[in-house]
């Protein structure tokens, strides 16, 4: 068996707070611990395709990162390899040039490629462990918290401390305008920044995709504080929410190499609420700001704890394989056990009804 010499390190898919300080930790463990060499490779994906996408990573790269946002690699959530976005004859069509990227990671002696990424990027990844045979560790990361076979994504923390802080300075403005409040957070198909910010920051409904909402339910609570003399209310929804019955809001359709992107949600419901009710409604939608800045101490730890533990799946050959927390253990998966179906709030687990006994309505 060819012993392992040098891996490669790539971040895909959307940014996220944390992605610098699990490089860090890879590129440490992996020179210091066990001697591997390391190129990080540009903007995801795209770094195995395009020329002149690699370099070599030293410690002296990873100097001063672990708190700072983004990704000193950059990355993109448009590239994937198997359905590449090509113009032919003036047309975009998808073309699989995967056989690129194999070539690309064969010329540069990669033995085992480290992607760090969400449900997109890791089921790329997948795909060049089973179909190409390429040696794959996974690190998962995304703000969403989406990932099924983890009790948690790194990035997911900071973007609830952040999101829970505009709910907080959001209460001081609702009450002395008298308004309702709305705040749409990220998340695409399920809730989880949402419901914790919510409850977090105190807020009296939240809308989350697991619980399709009523208006009329909505409308309900926001009326009864207004005649219990509570003159303002604050209604943390996540993008994906729907209407019973109804369908995700979405900006922009899927469209070649590229997925939908959902909003609007927030500014939906405040329509009716002002049409109903005559209240003055606002919508912040905080959109990318839960991406960005340094990640907090919880995630520092997550990702410095992730990154080592994928240099050890690597030194023990464990390919096809994800880290991943089982409080308070980082162990590991099979990638593909991770990225077969979304993990979503339990409309019927403890942290819902616990919301719902101290009086938050989910619109249902
Ligand atoms: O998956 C992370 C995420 O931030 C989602 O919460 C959001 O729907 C999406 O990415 C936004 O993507 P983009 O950066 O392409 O607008």
């Amino acid at each position: 068996m060819k012993g392992i010499k040098r891996i490669g390190l790539l971040t895909g898919g959307g940014d996220c707070p944390g992605l610098n300080a699990v490089i860090r930790a890879v590129v440490k463990t992996a020179i210091l611990r066990y001697n591997y060499e390391v190129v990080g490779i540009k903007d995801g994906f795209d770094g195995l395709i395009k020329r002149g996408k690699t370099k070599r990573l030293t410690l002296k790269d990873v100097k001063g990162i672990l708190i700072k946002g983004g990704t000193i690699l950059g990355t993109t959530n448009r590239s994937n390899p198997f359905e590449y976005k090509k113009k032919v004859k003036g047309k975009l069509i998808e073309v699989d040039i995967s056989d690129k990227a194999v070539e690309t990671i064969k010329n540069l002696k990669i033995d085992v490629l480290v992607v760090i990424g969400g449900d997109g990027s890791l089921k790329i990844a997948n795909r060049f462990w089973k179909e190409k045979g390429i040696n794959i560790v996974g690190i998962p990361k995304t703000i969403d918290n989406d990932l099924r076979a983890t009790d948690m994504t790194f990035g997911y923390q900071t973007a609830v401390a952040t999101a829970t802080e505009a709910i907080d300075k959001l209460h001081t403005t609702a009450e002395s305008h008298h308004r309702v409040m709305i705040i749409e957070t990220m998340g695409r198909y399920v809730g989880w920044i949402a419901l914790e910010a919510g409850i977090a920051g105190g807020a009296d409904v939240i809308i989350i995709p697991e619980i399709p909402y009523s208006i009329d339910k909505i409308i309900e609570k926001v009326s009864h504080r207004s005649k219990r003399g509570r003159s303002f209310s604050i209604i943390c929804v996540a993008e994906g929410a729907k209407p019973v019955g109804g369908e995700v809001s979405i900006i922009e359709k899927k469209g070649i190499g590229r997925a939908e992107r959902i909003g609007g949600v927030g500014q939906k419901i405040a329509d009716e609420i002002t049409q109903k009710t005559g209240l003055e409604t606002r919508v912040t939608v905080l959109g990318h700001i839960q991406r960005g800045g340094s990640p907090n101490s919880f995630d520092r730890i997550l990702s410095t704890r992730y990154g080592k533990a994928a240099v050890d799946l690597v030194h023990q050959r464990k390919f096809g394989e994800m880290v991943c927390l089982r409080t308070p253990y980082i162990e590991s998966v099979p990638i593909e056990q991770a990225v077969s179906k979304f993990k979503a709030v339990d409309p019927g687990g403890q942290l819902v009804s616990t919301a719902e006994t101290l009086g938050i309505s989910f619109g249902r």
